[in-house]
């Protein structure tokens, strides 16, 4: 059981990264950014190989973007080490959890890897949506256990939902929040083990709305991205939904809500054009095709402009 008082951010110095895909190299990438000494494990050395490639590719990227420097490259990749062996573990003070999104995996997982870490070590799960709770049913000691979900691209998003599963202890969260802290991204608390946590529950509500809005010709995809980036998302980076409704004025929120909310979407399945796009295998970039073409390079291109434009903000919120 994990002692009173060992569990200190100052107890913090090794982490390990399990799962060395798109969100394990961004997440070892930011941990070995600010200093702590970081093993990511994978279960074959090719991936691990791809874990390196992707971090080299993040850095340089960030160099360009003048984020980071290249001496701070270097260190950062002093600090990380890989290995397919999960005994590395067995002195890491924190482990994130990055692996296939799969419950019995990720619980399987967590089973032999509370056999083989220390009894102070936090364990934390990056998982997208699984409950909490189901993922460390197989775990003795759950106070130490939390979910941890980093938003894509790691290395580049500040937001960590730090979620409470039912047992997960106050002082794990506490140490958890001062972490995020330390390692310049900001941290939210989701007390409760709901699917989507904040971000995604807010997310797919706007989704949910969007899809509605072009299946029933109100306007196009090209407008509603529009519409999304000009003015609602023009807001948020400065102002949450709650303040936008504060300086709004609540009586007039009210009256709107009084009228609009039983106009909204309240469709509980994924809808008609949803089902088409994945019939037809256009699932966005990594096929070429989705709401918009990303054939020839263009969707090389638009992940390009993305990240360009993340780093622009990045800059102007630091
Ligand atoms: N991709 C996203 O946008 C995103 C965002 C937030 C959270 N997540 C969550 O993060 C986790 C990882 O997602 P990803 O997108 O990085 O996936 P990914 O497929 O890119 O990477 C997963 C990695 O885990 C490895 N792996 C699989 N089983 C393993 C095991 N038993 N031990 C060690 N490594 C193992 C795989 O080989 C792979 O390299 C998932 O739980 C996912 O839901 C993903």
């Amino acid at each position: 059981m994990i002692l009173e008082g060992k569990l200190n951010i100052q107890n913090i110095r090794k982490i390990g990264v399990a799962g060395g895909g798109i969100m394990g190299s961004g997440i070892a990438q930011t941990l070995a950014q600010y200093g702590y000494k970081v093993v990511v494990t994978d279960i074959d050395e090719k991936y691990l190989e791809n874990t390196r490639r992707i971090i080299n590719i993040n850095q340089k990227t960030m160099i360009d973007e003048g984020l980071l420097t290249a001496e701070l490259a270097e260190e950062t990749l002093k600090n990380i080490s890989y290995s397919t062996d999960k005994s590395v573990f067995r002195d890491a003070d924190m482990i994130v959890e990055a692996i296939i999104e799969k419950i019995e995996i990720k619980q399987d997982f967590w089973q032999e890897v509370e056999g083989i870490a220390g009894d102070n070590c936090i364990f934390a799960t990056n998982t997208s949506g699984l409950s909490i709770n189901s993922i460390c049913s197989k775990v003795l000691n759950k106070k130490r256990f939390i979910g941890m979900h980093w938003w894509n691209p790691s290395h580049i998003i500040p937001l960590i939902e730090l979620i409470k599963a039912e047992d997960t202890s106050n002082e794990t969260v506490a140490v958890l929040e001062e972490l995020v802290a330390a390692i310049g991204k900001e941290s939210v608390v989701v007390l409760k083990d709901v699917s989507g946590f904040i971000g995604n529950r807010i997310q797919f509500a706007v989704y949910r709305e969007a899809l509605k809005i072009v299946e029933e010709g109100i306007a196009t995809v090209e407008d509603v991205d529009k519409a999304m980036k000009y003015g609602p998302g023009f807001r948020y980076p400065v102002l949450g939904p709650f303040e936008t409704a504060d300086l709004g004025g609540l009586d007039t929120f009210y009256y709107i809500s009084s009228y609009l909310f039983s106009e909204l979407s309240a469709e509980k399945e994924p809808t008609r054009l949803q089902r088409e796009l994945m019939e037809e295998n256009n699932l966005g970039v990594k096929t070429g095709k989705g709401w918009y073409d990303y054939s020839n390079g263009k969707g090389e291109e638009a992940m390009a402009k993305r990240d360009k434009n993340f780093y622009k903000m990045l800059k102007n919120i630091k």
